[in-house]
């Protein structure tokens, strides 16, 4: 089944956009990580995941039709050549929403996500690109169906739709319909999220060859889907009791485990540089002198702490460089 048929339902082939719209989505970290797909072409899956949004760090994208024979993509100011990988996913994605040839846009899409602070921007620039086509081509469709187009997209970008804690529910469907982001409704005033940067540059594999070659070549990926059940749960009873040491043990233990399927891929998969396990020991060390803090890690080099607004004066002493997001506001 491929992308188009799966939302041949929602979008009206003789629709036409009548608008040039902005949206903003928010970036988001997992708790509990997505890692392996079950459908490739519509990023279905293998495990529910679970995540925080990033309140105003995230991406705004601008869409225009424009009179012209190719869409033009705009990224942080600088015009992309259409055969940039991220000009022809946007236009592979707008190819969804309109018929061959029909329009084109000029999209337009700002990071407000510090370069520095090593976080991916697809997932953000997915959801608002969802969000933005919705009411250019006056869709109507609910955040619920956003996210199953985002996801399309992106997989991580399905998250990216709602604010605060949120579930993708991995679905069961064939279509992928009921595979989507859910809100978690809960708030959580002073936690914390530090990015610690160790190396911006670009990475070597990106999740979606990584996630593939885990799945691949990794015997030990057989225990991922069910640890991440485990982990979801717990997460979900942390969030509900506001238990900071369940959520953090949870997170960091899930995002290790996910790691290590990918060090047992072949060849194997290290993301991580001398410097991100220099800094998960300073972590390590820290906790052992009491201090209440935990990391998760993606598909990349860069940290990113947990903790509770209480620790924030502490934690900058030791990382002075450290970006730190509230996504609940800080509690005081
Ligand atoms: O959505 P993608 O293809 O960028 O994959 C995201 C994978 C991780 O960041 C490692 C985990 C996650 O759940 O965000």
């Amino acid at each position: 089944m491929d992308k188009s048929a799966v939302l041949a339902d929602w979008i009206s082939p003789s629709t036409n956009p009548v608008t040039s719209i902005e949206h903003f989505a928010p970036s988001n970290i997992a708790l509990c990580k997505y890692w392996g797909k079950r459908n490739k072409q519509l990023n279905l899956p293998m495990n529910a995941s679970l995540s925080v949004s990033l309140g105003h760090l995230g991406t705004h994208t601008r869409i225009v039709p424009i009179d012209y024979c190719a869409d033009e993509v705009w990224l942080n100011g600088e015009q992309l050549l259409p055969s940039a990988p991220f000009c022809q996913r946007v236009s592979s994605f707008l190819d969804l929403f309109r018929q061959p040839g029909s329009c084109y846009f000029r999209v337009t899409t700002r990071n407000s996500i510090p370069t520095a602070a090593g976080l991916a921007s697809s997932a953000s620039g997915f959801a608002a690109l969802s969000k933005a086509v919705n009411d250019s081509f006056e869709l109507n469709l609910t955040d619920e169906q956003l996210s199953v187009i985002a996801r399309l997209g992106s997989g991580s970008a399905c998250r990216s739709i709602f604010n605060g804690f949120v579930e993708w529910q991995m679905g069961q469907r064939a279509d992928g319909l009921d595979s989507h982001g859910v809100s978690v409704e809960q708030c959580w005033p002073g936690l914390c999220v530090g990015l610690v940067k160790v190396d911006a540059s670009a990475k070597s594999i990106d999740s979606r060859s990584g996630m593939q070659r885990t799945v691949d070549t990794a015997h030990l990926y057989q225990s991922w889907p069910i640890q991440a059940a485990h982990d979801l749960v717990k997460l979900k009873q942390a969030i509900a009791e506001q238990d900071f040491t369940l959520l953090g043990q949870t997170a960091e233990h899930n995002a290790l485990s996910m790691h290590a399927t990918m060090i047992a891929s072949w060849p194997p998969l290290v993301y991580w540089q001398p410097e991100s396990l220099a800094t998960m020991q300073r972590i390590w060390k820290l906790r052992q002198e009491g201090l209440n803090c935990y990391f998760t890690m993606d598909a990349g080099p860069n940290l990113k702490l947990l903790f509770l607004n209480d620790e924030l004066e502490a934690l900058m002493r030791y990382f002075p460089e450290m970006e730190v997001i509230q996504p609940f506001g800080n509690g005081r």
